[in-house]
């Protein structure tokens, strides 16, 4: 099967003192390797809360999660984070990189912490740092780049360890409108070379046409249109 992520009913209920806030009300989606989803809908409709769920750093109220082979809601907490470790990268709008590693280390630690560090690891953060165009900041801490460039660090440092889902929070939204750009056709691009399955939150309507399918946060749920 090459269906990489697979969300069925799920349900989310925020707790918020005496009374509960339903933010999600059956999402259904399911997204293919090389298959890159926007998903648009208006602030606060819940879209980070989705994609909080799909990427299990947040747990429903209720309903199924599989990432790859992998049913998120059965596994123990420990699994829970090596499974999001090892087949999850995440971009969000800052690129929280941490400010006292140069751009090479931000990459390799990302395998360290899945216990994958290897010559590979040098190799394969050389080759993506090259065809995002950075290798020549790879020595260079955060602070020194540009916007556009900390993006492209953080989608590099998103594939790092060969996931099967990215997930990005709207990429875009501290970049002008042609970096902007740039970054999401980047990140287009290596989700059709490695056939990763790819869900991107944008309201920024002028990269949608870089992506397969669009769907619609309308109510708590997801609408295709
Ligand atoms: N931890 C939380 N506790 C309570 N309510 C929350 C929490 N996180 C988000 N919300 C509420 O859930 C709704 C959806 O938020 P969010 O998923 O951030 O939407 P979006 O990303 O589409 O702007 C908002 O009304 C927000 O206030
Ligand atoms: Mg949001």
């Amino acid at each position: 099967m090459n269906t990489k992520l697979i969300l069925h009913n799920i349900t989310k209920v925020y707790e918020d003192g005496d009374h509960s806030v339903s933010v999600l009300d059956g999402i259904n989606l399911r997204v293919k390797a090389g298959e890159f989803v926007a998903v648009v809908g208006p602030s606060g409709s819940g879209k980070s809360t989705f994609l909080s769920i799909a990427g299990a750093l947040l747990s429903p109220t209720s309903g199924t999660i599989i990432v790859g082979d992998y049913e998120i809601s059965r596994l123990s907490p420990h699994k829970m984070n090596e499974v999001r470790l090892n087949n999850i990268g995440f971009i969000f709008q800052s690129s929280n990189l941490i400010p006292y590693l140069t751009v090479r280390d931000q990459l390799l630690l990302i395998s360290e912490l899945a216990n994958n560090r290897s010559k590979h690891s040098e190799q394969k953060a050389d080759e993506l740092l090259e065809r995002l165009g950075m290798k020549h900041r790879m020595n260079y801490y955060p602070e020194q780049l540009s916007g556009g460039e900390r993006q492209r660090v953080a989608i590099a440092r998103a594939l790092m360890n060969e996931p099967e889902l990215i997930l990005a929070d709207e990429p875009t939204a501290s970049l002008d409108a042609e970096r902007g750009r740039d970054v999401v056709q980047l990140l287009a691009h290596e989700v059709k070379l490695y056939q990763k399955a790819a869900i991107m939150v944008t309201h920024d309507k002028r990269v949608l046409d870089l992506c397969d399918r669009i769907v619609y946060m309308e109510n708590g749920r997801l609408i295709e249109k």
